[in-house]
This record gives C-alpha cells, structure tokens and sequence, in this order.
C-alpha cells in the first residue's frame, strides 16, 4: 500500500496505484512528512505534494528537501498548508493519487462519516482515473473519548460497504477495495504514525481504495 515505487506492477494492498512511475502525488494530513520524502526520494519521476493543516511537524523536512540531493535533497516535493475543509483550487485536476494515512481530528470525522462535501473536494483535485488510498488506524477502546467527541460511528468493513460506498459514489468515486487488517498483520506503510501505532496489540487497519470516476452529480458540482 501506500508507498508507489517506480515501474512496479504489485504493491502491498495489491491495489492499482500508478504502475507507471509517473505522475502526482498528494498526501493530505502529510503530518512530519515522511512518507511524501521517503516517496519522492525512491521515485524521482513523481512529484510529491504534503498537505497538512499543521505545518509544525514539517518544519525539519521542509528544510530538508532544498539540501542537494546527496545531501538528502528532494527537489520534486512540495508541502502546503491547508486544511482539508480548504483545499486550494490551484490543485484541481492535479492528483493522480491521493493518499490520506491514520487521519485524525476533523479529516478522520469527514472520512467516517462519509462527509460527501469533503469527498468532493477530494474528487475535485483528481485527474482522470486518479486513485484515493485511505488507512486508517481504529481502536474502539482506545479511541473512545475521541470517537464520541467527533461523534463518529464504529468502522467495519460493513460500515464501509453499507454507507461510504454510496457517499464516495455520490462525490465521484468508486472503492474499487476496501479491507481490515488486524494487528499482526498490517501492511508495510511507510509512515511515522504507521510505525507507532503498528504496536498497539487491540488496534485494527482499515483501508479504502477508490478510484475517480466520471460521475454526473459530480459534473453538476464541477460545473
Ligand atoms: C495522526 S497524524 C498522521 C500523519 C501522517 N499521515 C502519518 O501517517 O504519520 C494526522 C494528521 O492529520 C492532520 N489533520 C487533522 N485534521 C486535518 C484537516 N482538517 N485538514 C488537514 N489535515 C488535518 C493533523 O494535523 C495530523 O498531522
């Protein structure tokens, strides 16, 4: 999942993400940015664009990525900050992935809860046949206090199916896979919160692949 890797036929979830090595990537609520610098090192020919609502954590690696490339340079990232309720229209029809990793706060609410005005802003910086990843990080127990303070129901994969699946297709979008993976058995995602909270015994993945599609309420909101 997760980390695209150049000219590569397979990737983690077995999903279908970019098999070309080419095109745009754009990783919202990026927070300290590993994923999108560790992406852009590996595949030169993508172009890497972090979003966070929070610039704070990225404030190493953005200086990083202007060193020379032996130095640990990326010239091909760009982190922006911006909520996800404000993404900026400069972006639209850009993405030919997005990736959005263990949301949390109001991005995790508007994923949940299947927030189709959200979605669709999503939708709106797609290009043609982009691909939406989600993974999300889920642990009733743990998560409770903020589970009830964003009033979010309980994730399975039968949430998913009977209520995101039709506020993904109203906002544009297909889930072409969607999945739990218990703890134990995650796939490798090359993030910092993957890598904290992969610990944690009683935490489940899941995961949400979607695909843009031309869809005619979404042409209605485009247009
Ligand atoms: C748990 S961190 C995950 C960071 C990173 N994706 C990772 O996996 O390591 C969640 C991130 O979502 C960001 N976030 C929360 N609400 C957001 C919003 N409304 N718009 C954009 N980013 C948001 C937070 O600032 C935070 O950096």
């Amino acid at each position: 999942m997760a980390e695209p890797s150049d000219n590569s036929t397979q990737t983690p979830l077995e999903n279908s993400l970019l098999p070309t090595g080419e095109g745009i990537v754009i990783d919202i609520g990026t927070g300290d940015g590993l994923f999108v610098y560790r992406c852009a090192r590996r595949n030169p020919t993508k172009f890497y664009i972090g979003i966070d609502a929070n610039p704070r954590p990225l404030e190493k690696i953005s200086e990083k990525i202007h060193r020379k490339p032996g130095k640990g340079g990326a010239e091909n990232v760009l982190f922006l900050q911006a909520a996800i309720e404000d993404l900026p229209s400069e972006l639209e029809g850009v993405a030919d992935e997005i990736h959005i990793h263990f949301p949390w706060g109001s991005l995790l609410q508007a994923i949940v809860q299947g927030d189709v005005d959200i979605l669709r802003s999503l939708r709106r910086l797609c290009s043609t046949d982009a691909f939406l990843e989600i993974v999300i990080g889920h642990d009733p127990d743990r998560d409770r206090s903020e589970i009830d303070r964003l009033q979010m129901p309980t994730l399975s994969t039968s949430y998913i199916d009977s209520v995101l699946t039709s506020a993904f297709t109203d906002a544009g979008f297909e889930i072409v896979e969607r999945g739990e993976c218990s703890s134990g058995s995650w796939p490798e995602v090359q993030t910092s919160w993957a890598m904290r909270l992969e610990r944690n015994k009683s935490r489940s993945l899941f995961y949400i692949i979607a695909r843009a599609t031309a869809n005619s309420s979404m042409s209605r909101v485009v247009s």
